[in-house]
């Protein structure tokens, strides 16, 4: 029997969030609304949002000797994380600059700080919390070095999942390990480059063809796709209709759910169905962590057409 459901390889972030009208253009300066600080980061997100809806989670991460730091500590304990593999030093606590305009879209600009200083070294010296986890899910706010020793690391039997958040060119060994990669229609088209096709469909053939054992794309309000490279089935996932006040962490909370939810012996479509009932939850709500939900908070399953 595993200690963890999840482990969440990846990034902690202190969230700097202001509400704009809009986004500025170069040159140009805009007034915004008062700074909220609350604690983010795609694997602080993900840890908590496993948390709260109740898997037994883990998060390895880094973060700075300093307020931010101990921010992000605070919230992951409140949230009921294992936070053993939080490692303290090194460079300041990451720092995420985000602006939300009204209709809940963001852009996010990141300092990685601390989480660029977790190294493979880290990984190695933490293999009993490898080895301890169900699933293990990574992305990529970390060195990618890190997170290929991440997948060198795993124990057979172990399931990866990975955002690669932001996008980047991904090794084939950590392509070959992902089960799934979950990516938005941006990222696919990153990875993907010039012969990205037009529709999710497209980009899931695409994407299986460069190696991982599934895909799943998120579609927004439109919900997903996942796509299992052992069956060949693409299935279609409806999200409940929802009015968004922002989308901050929404995909870090999808992939959390979707990664536990496998582990507890889902199949994709299904773990998937659940996953984008808390993504949708989490957009009703402001900022990342503080938008998740607990289990009986979520919205019904819409069932496919
Ligand atoms: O995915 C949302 C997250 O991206 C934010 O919490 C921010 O920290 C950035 O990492």
């Amino acid at each position: 029997m595993n200690e963890y459901d999840l482990l969440v390889v990846g990034s902690a972030n202190a969230d700097l969030v202001v509400g704009v009208e809009r986004r500025p253009a170069a040159g140009e300066t805009v007034l915004g609304s008062d700074l909220a600080v609350h604690p983010g980061g795609k694997g602080g997100n993900q840890a908590v949002a496993a948390a709260r809806l109740g898997a037994r989670t883990a998060l390895l991460a880094r973060v700075g000797d300093d307020a931010h730091g101990v921010l992000l500590l605070d919230a992951q304990r409140a949230a009921g994380v294992d936070t053993v593999g939080l490692l303290v030093g090194g460079a300041p606590t990451g720092v995420a600059l985000i602006t939300v305009d009204p209709s809940g879209d963001n852009s996010i600009v990141v300092s990685p700080g601390a989480n660029a200083r977790l190294t493979p070294d880290d990984i190695r010296a933490a293999g009993s919390l490898l080895a301890a986890a169900r699933v293990v899910s990574a992305q990529l706010e970390i060195p990618l070095d890190t997170v290929a020793e991440v997948v060198r690391t795993l124990r057979p039997g172990t399931r990866f999942v990975l955002n690669p958040s932001p996008p980047a060119e991904l090794p084939a060994e950590v392509l070959a390990a992902c089960d799934p990669l979950v990516v938005n229609e941006h990222e696919a088209r990153v990875v993907l480059g010039d012969a990205a096709g037009d529709t999710p469909e497209d980009w899931a053939r695409g994407l299986l063809k460069l190696g991982p054992r599934s895909v799943v794309i998120t579609l927004g309000a439109a919900g997903a796709l996942t796509a299992d490279g052992r069956t060949d089935s693409f299935v279609r996932v409806p999200s409940p209709r929802v009015d968004a006040v922002d989308t901050t962490g929404a995909g870090d909370a999808f992939t959390a759910a979707l990664g536990w939810r496998l582990g507890l012996g889902d199949d994709l479509a299904t773990a998937a169905a659940y996953a984008v009932r808390v993504g949708a939850a989490a957009v009703t709500r402001e900022g990342a962590q503080s938008s998740y939900p607990t289990a009986s908070e979520l919205p019904p399953e819409v069932p496919s057409p």
